[in-house]
C-alpha cells in the first residue's frame, strides 16, 4: 500500500540506493507510467544499476497501467553504457568490463541476462511502450529506444549503434528489433557502420512513427497515449498479441490464432 502510494506520487521507482544510482526516474498516473533517465549531466548515461532499476519496475508495475512512456531528461535521451565501464576503476560498486574479463564466461552472461531483463518486459502484450527520444540514443541508448513498441522522436535525434565501434556486440535486446523494423541489410548498414541515423532517415525506414520538433515532444507523446488508451483494453492485449505472433506464424496459423481470441472476446462481451 505504502509502495502503491508513493509510486502514485511519483519518485524513484523504490528508495534502494541501486535505483537512486541507477538514475531512473519512475512515476504513475493512472494507466500512465513514466520512466525517465534522470542523470541530465552525464547524458543519461546508464549502468548495471540502471538496468537493475529498470527490471525493477517492470516486475513491480501497477497492474492498472497500459501504457509506459520511456524518456530521457535533458538534451539527450541516452549517450549509451556509462563509459567508466571501460576504464580499470569500472563504475563505483559495479564493476568493470576488465573485472568481468576476469570473472567466469557464464557469470557475466548471467549479468548480461539480468540486464536484459530491464529492457524485454517493455514488450509484454498487457502494456504499450512509448519511446520519447531526442537527441543522442547511443548504444544501450538507441537499445532502449529498440525495446520500446513505438519510438516518437524530436527532429534532433540522434541514433547510433556504436558498440561494433568500441569492439563489442549490441547486447541489450536491440539486434531482433532492429532487424524486424528496419530489416537486415538495413541493420548490417547501421550496426557495422556505427554511423548516426537522423531523424529524417529514422522515419524513412521506419525507426520511428513520427518526428516533431523538439519543443512539440511532449505533447506528440500525449496525444499518443490518449489514442492508445481509447482502445478497449482487452481487446488491446488480445491485439498486440496477435500481432507480436505474426511473423513467426504462417497465414493459415495466424488465421487461427486470430479465431481463437476473437472467441474469447465474444464471450467476454456477449457470453
Ligand atoms: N558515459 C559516461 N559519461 C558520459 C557519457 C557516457 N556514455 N556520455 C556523456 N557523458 C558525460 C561526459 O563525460 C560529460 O561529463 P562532464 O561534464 O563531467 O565532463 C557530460 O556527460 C556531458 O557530455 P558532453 O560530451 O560534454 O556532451 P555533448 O552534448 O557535447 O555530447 C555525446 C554528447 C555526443 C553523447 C557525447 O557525450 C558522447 O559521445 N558520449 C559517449 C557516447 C558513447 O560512446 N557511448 C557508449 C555507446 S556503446 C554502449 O552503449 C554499449
Amino acid at each position: 500500500m505504502a509502495e502503491a502510494q508513493a509510486q502514485q506520487r511519483g519518485g524513484y521507482a523504490d528508495d534502494g540506493p541501486a535505483t537512486a544510482e541507477g538514475g531512473v526516474r519512475f512515476e504513475v498516473d493512472g494507466e500512465i507510467a513514466t520512466i525517465t533517465l534522470a542523470r541530465p549531466e552525464k547524458r543519461n548515461a546508464q549502468t548495471f544499476a540502471t538496468w537493475s532499476a529498470l527490471a525493477r519496475i517492470g516486475n513491480s508495475l501497477p497492474e492498472q497501467v497500459r501504457v509506459v512512456v520511456v524518456k530521457g531528461e535533458g538534451p539527450s535521451f541516452s549517450a549509451g553504457i556509462d563509459l567508466r565501464m571501460f576504464t580499470p576503476e569500472g563504475v563505483p560498486g559495479q564493476g568493470s568490463f576488465s573485472s568481468a574479463a576476469r570473472s567466469e564466461g557464464a557469470d557475466f552472461e548471467q549479468r548480461i541476462r539480468q540486464a536484459q531483463a530491464g529492457f524485454l518486459w517493455l514488450r509484454r502484450p498487457e502494456i504499450v511502450s512509448v519511446a520519447a527520444v531526442r537527441g543522442h540514443a547511443i548504444g544501450a541508448g538507441f537499445q532502449l529506444a529498440l525495446a520500446c513498441d513505438l519510438r516518437i522522436v524530436a527532429d534532433d535525434v540522434k541514433f547510433c549503434m556504436k558498440e561494433p565501434a568500441l569492439g563489442l556486440v549490441p547486447d541489450l535486446t536491440g539486434t531482433k528489433p532492429l532487424v524486424e523494423l528496419v530489416g537486415l541489410a538495413k541493420a548490417i548498414d547501421i550496426c557495422l557502420t556505427a554511423r548516426t541515423v537522423h531523424a529524417d532517415e529514422a522515419m524513412r525506414i521506419g525507426l520511428a512513427e513520427s518526428v516533431v520538433a523538439g519543443g512539440d515532444l511532449d505533447d506528440a507523446v500525449r496525444e499518443k497515449v490518449a489514442q492508445l488508451l481509447s482502445t478497449n483494453r482487452d481487446a488491446a492485449v488480445a491485439t498486440k498479441r496477435l500481432l507480436q505472433g505474426a511473423q513467426s506464424r504462417t497465414l493459415e496459423e495466424q488465421s487461427v490464432a486470430e479465431g481463437v481470441e476473437q472467441a474469447a472476446r465474444i464471450k467476454a462481451l456477449f457470453g
